[in-house]
């Protein structure tokens, strides 16, 4: 069988979480403190300018929380995974959800810029960098669980907006062993406020504070995926262009500092294609369900044309180019 998506783990990963196992200390310490600074390193942040927390949806949560959002207005897309509607629901504040623009998986900027909304969460949906570095007007919490690596300029993806935020599931482009997030900023007060809600233990005040803390174990592996990190990026790029020489018909970015973590194929009949592929033993799927929109109303005509029309192939750095030349070989039977 060939998954659809497969963490990429060997023996650094295995030592580094020994070396924490035998050193006794596994609850966050400095393993987390490493991989913060680390990571403020790969993105072009100071020391300091990064929190490590338990999953993308806290780190959503957080950034929700540190900039006073209660009762706010929080635009966002409704082509996207359900962590949005339920951080902020957990935040108190009202969604405004919003289409996708033309043939992308991302949010609409101009719906966007008109809904006047008080702060939005704009995902860089499957690595494509969505360009917001013209939005004034809005708190953008930039949503980089998707595009880790990627950039706009020569800013990466999530120290582009007010703040960012980073998802390490299984899944993501690298994991910090199953699940973890990461909040970034450039604002040195909201770092400290987020930093502030993690750390709940031994304080005299009475602030409600959260235990959404990484423990050392995850953090050492994030480290060592990190370090991999490129080589991730370069195998992803290597996949999808093999796709694309086969002749299949590709969402693309329009920027050339996107990240693959998705291979979407435009078709007709995505879930014919996805059965019959899976009769061959080769996982796909539809990257987001009509049923998985935040909102299912025909008014979102973009964010359902892509729920109709599209389909996710395997992408990921422990693919061999044999897989992928048998996934080609499938494909190029069902899609006419
Ligand atoms: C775009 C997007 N945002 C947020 C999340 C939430 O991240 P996590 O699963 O780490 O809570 C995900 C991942 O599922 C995602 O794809």
């Amino acid at each position: 069988m060939i998954e659809h998506n497969r963490p990429t783990l060997g023996e650094d990963e295995q030592q580094a979480v020994s070396r924490v196992l035998q050193s006794g200390h596994i609850a966050q310490g400095l393993e987390v403190k490493k991989f913060e600074n680390e990571f403020c390193d790969f993105l072009g942040l100071p020391e300091q300018y990064a929190v490590a927390l338990s999953s993308g949806t806290s780190a959503l949560f957080m950034a929700l929380l540190a900039l006073n959002s209660k009762n706010k207005s929080i635009a966002m897309p409704v082509y996207v995974c359900s962590s949005l509607r339920n951080a902020v629901a957990m935040a108190q504040a009202k969604e405004v959800l919003i289409d996708n623009a033309t043939d992308s998986p991302n949010i609409c900027l101009k719906q966007l810029k008109n809904s006047h909304a008080d702060i939005a969460i704009v995902p860089h949906m499957f690595g494509f960098p969505n360009e917001i570095q013209n939005i004034k007007d809005i708190d953008v919490i930039e949503d980089c669980a998707q595009s880790l690596g990627a950039s706009i300029g020569n800013k990466k993806t999530g120290i582009i907006g007010k703040a960012g935020i980073f998802s390490f599931y299984a899944t993501k482009l690298m994991t910090s062993g199953g699940q973890g997030g990461m909040f970034v900023s450039e604002d040195k007060d909201l770092i400290d406020k987020v930093r502030d809600y993690r750390d709940f233990d031994c304080r005299r005040d009475k602030k409600y504070r959260f235990n959404f803390q990484m423990t050392d174990i995850q953090a050492s592996i994030g480290r060592v995926q990190l370090k991999r990190l490129p080589s991730f990026l370069e195998r992803r790029k290597k996949i999808f262009s093999m796709y694309k020489e086969s002749g299949v018909d590709l969402l693309e970015s329009k920027s050339n500092t996107s990240v693959h973590y998705r291979a979407v194929i435009k078709v007709r009949n995505p879930i014919e294609i996805k059965e019959n592929l899976l009769e061959k033993g080769i996982k796909t799927i539809i990257p987001i369900e009509d049923w998985e929109l935040l909102d299912d109303s025909p008014k979102y005509k973009n964010a359902y044309y892509l729920t109709q029309t599209t389909l996710s192939l395997p992408i990921y750095p422990s693919l061999s180019n044999k897989e992928v030349k048998n996934i080609i070989a499938y494909l190029s039977k069902y899609i006419k």
